[in-house]
């Protein structure tokens, strides 16, 4: 009786079950262009691409997750708090990549609010406080899959990716990817980060005002 959309509503449960790692949806915003970042930048804050309804949204979704996941260079140049703030609910846990642990402790990832594991290569890395833990990953080998063995290890069952561009193509490439969410935005910045490629399915598409959200599916 209705399989399908019963799959859809135990998504994460039957991935864990039968893929042995999370959910993973990938999210962005991008330019009418194809960009997700000025090149340059002089305030450590993100470049906002979405309109503020798109971002409540985002919220909704960060919500829905057990996790969250970014790279090195979008905390060293957006410091996110990746938290819970235009919605209710548990903040999701934060996974940040830092091969070489240079992201300084004074940036809000580090500021123990929230569960943060750190993925790193540094050999034994102990927990600092009981919200922030290290693991160790081989970086020469294709990181994806093993960050999702350390996700099935915290029995984390989702998370969203939601940068940079290096970060999200490494799940891409790896195909250890779910669902994508990728917000379009009116204006144009002519240069930048691009944004990511991928080939997927458009299963759907909503207005958000000025913005379209484009929502894609690795079936
Ligand atoms: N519009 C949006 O939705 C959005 C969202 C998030 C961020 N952003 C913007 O995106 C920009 C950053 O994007 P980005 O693509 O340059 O960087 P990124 O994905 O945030 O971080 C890249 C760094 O993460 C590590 N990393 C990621 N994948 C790796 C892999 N496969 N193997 C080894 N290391 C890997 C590397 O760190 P190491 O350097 O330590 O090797 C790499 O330099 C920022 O300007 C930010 O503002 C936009």
């Amino acid at each position: 009786v209705l399989e399908k959309e019963c799959r859809e509503h135990h998504k994460r449960f039957f991935t864990v079950q039968e893929k042995k790692r999370p959910y993973i949806i990938l999210k962005w915003a991008q330019t009418k262009d194809g960009f997700i970042a000025p090149k340059t930048k002089n305030f450590q804050k993100p470049v906002w691409i979405s309109n503020q309804y798109s971002r409540q949204l985002v919220h909704k979704f960060r919500a829905q997750e057990q996790a969250i996941l970014v790279g090195t260079k979008t905390v060293l140049d957006d410091n996110p708090s990746l938290n819970l703030r235009d919605w209710f609910g548990n903040h999701p846990v934060r996974i940040v990549l830092d091969k070489d642990l240079k992201i300084p402790q004074n940036l809000a990832v580090y500021d123990k609010s929230v569960k943060t594991i750190f993925i790193t290569d540094i050999k034994n890395m102990h927990t600092s406080s009981e919200n922030i833990f290290f693991e160790e990953i081989d970086f020469n080998q294709k990181i994806a899959n093993q960050i999702c063995d350390i996700l099935q290890k915290y029995q984390i069952q989702s998370v969203i990716i939601e940068g940079g561009t290096k970060t999200i193509q490494t799940f891409i490439d790896e195909n250890l990817w779910d669902e994508a969410r990728v917000f379009e935005s009116d204006f144009t910045l002519k240069n930048g980060t691009k944004a990511p490629i991928l080939a997927g399915k458009v299963i759907s598409e909503i207005d958000i005002k000025n913005d379209i959200l484009k929502i894609y599916s690795n079936d």
